[in-house]
């Protein structure tokens, strides 16, 4: 069906380099788009290589999205060798601490905060500034299962994914009468290196997936459905929405 189709288009992913956001780069590629990978590391550099060998027109781009004061730059490389011209910004880097409570240091509060609610509001805005210029675009942030609950020993990733649910709704408030949809991606609990932890630690790893009802933790395979249906045309009258995708998680 064609309405999922996107050739021409131009898109940014951020955390693009591994993990799920790999995974959204390399459905979107296969979708047609022309995708810019921004990551922490070099490996984002050799992600791109691999697309790029496979056909696809992919490009990395080494940044750090911590670094507020820095963020004009670094989206105006990104958007560099798409000509300029943005259609779809995926924000899915994120990083995650975790302590108790009492003990959760302030300098990881601000880690925290940084990458996953300051860096995606400010991109939003270099996105949105781009898009509304343009006459529209689609934005996708990603959420997670804390954007609904508290978690346990994660306080600034909780407050963080609560932030980004409220944020994309906020957006979209203000562009969706303008051409930008803004959706956000609610992952459930997916088997990559952030959880790591998660996965090590055997009574809460059987806890959880004893609660997800398709009975297994998801992949970024799973992933790539959803970001083309929001990135692409099949999505034109969806916005502000928070949208799980969670093997059904979030409904037992
Ligand atoms: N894995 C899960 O179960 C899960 C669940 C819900 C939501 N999410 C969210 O999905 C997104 C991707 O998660 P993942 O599991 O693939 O994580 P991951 O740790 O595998 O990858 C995170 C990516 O973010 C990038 N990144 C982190 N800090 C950065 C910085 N300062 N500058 C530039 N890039 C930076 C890294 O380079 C990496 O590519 C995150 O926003 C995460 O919060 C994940």
């Amino acid at each position: 069906m064609n309405i999922f189709d996107l050739t021409g288009k131009t898109a940014v992913v951020t955390g693009g380099g591994r993990g799920l956001g790999l995974g959204m780069a390399r459905a979107l590629c296969e979708a047609g788009a022309r995708v810019v990978m921004i990551g922490s590391s070099k490996s984002v550099l050799s992600a791109a290589e691999k697309l790029r060998a496979r056909g696809f027109e992919a490009y990395g781009l080494q940044g750090d999205l911590s670094r507020t004061e820095k963020l004009p730059e670094l989206f105006a490389q990104a958007v560099e060798p798409l000509g300029g011209r943005l259609d779809i910004l995926v924000n899915n880097a994120g990083v995650q601490r975790r302590n108790k409570c009492e003990d959760f240091l302030i300098n990881d509060w601000e880690a925290v905060l940084q990458v996953n609610l300051t860096a995606v509001f400010r991109l939003c805005q270099l996105a949105g500034r781009k898009m509304l210029e343009q006459g529209g675009g689609k934005i996708i942030n990603l959420a997670s299962m804390l954007s609904y609950f508290g978690g346990y020993t994660v306080p600034a990733y909780a407050a963080s994914k609560g932030g980004v649910a409220q944020l994309t709704k906020a957006l979209s408030n203000e562009w969706a009468g303008r051409g930008i949809q803004v959706n956000a991606i609610a992952p459930g609990y997916m088997a990559t290196d952030m959880n790591e932890a998660l996965i090590r630690d055997e009574g809460r790893s059987r806890e959880i997936l004893g609660r997800i009802p398709a009975g297994r933790w998801g992949t970024p395979e799973d992933m790539k459905g959803i970001v083309v249906f929001l990135a692409s045309g099949a999505s034109d009258y969806i916005s502000g929405a928070v949208i799980p995708v969670d093997g059904g998680y979030l409904g037992k």
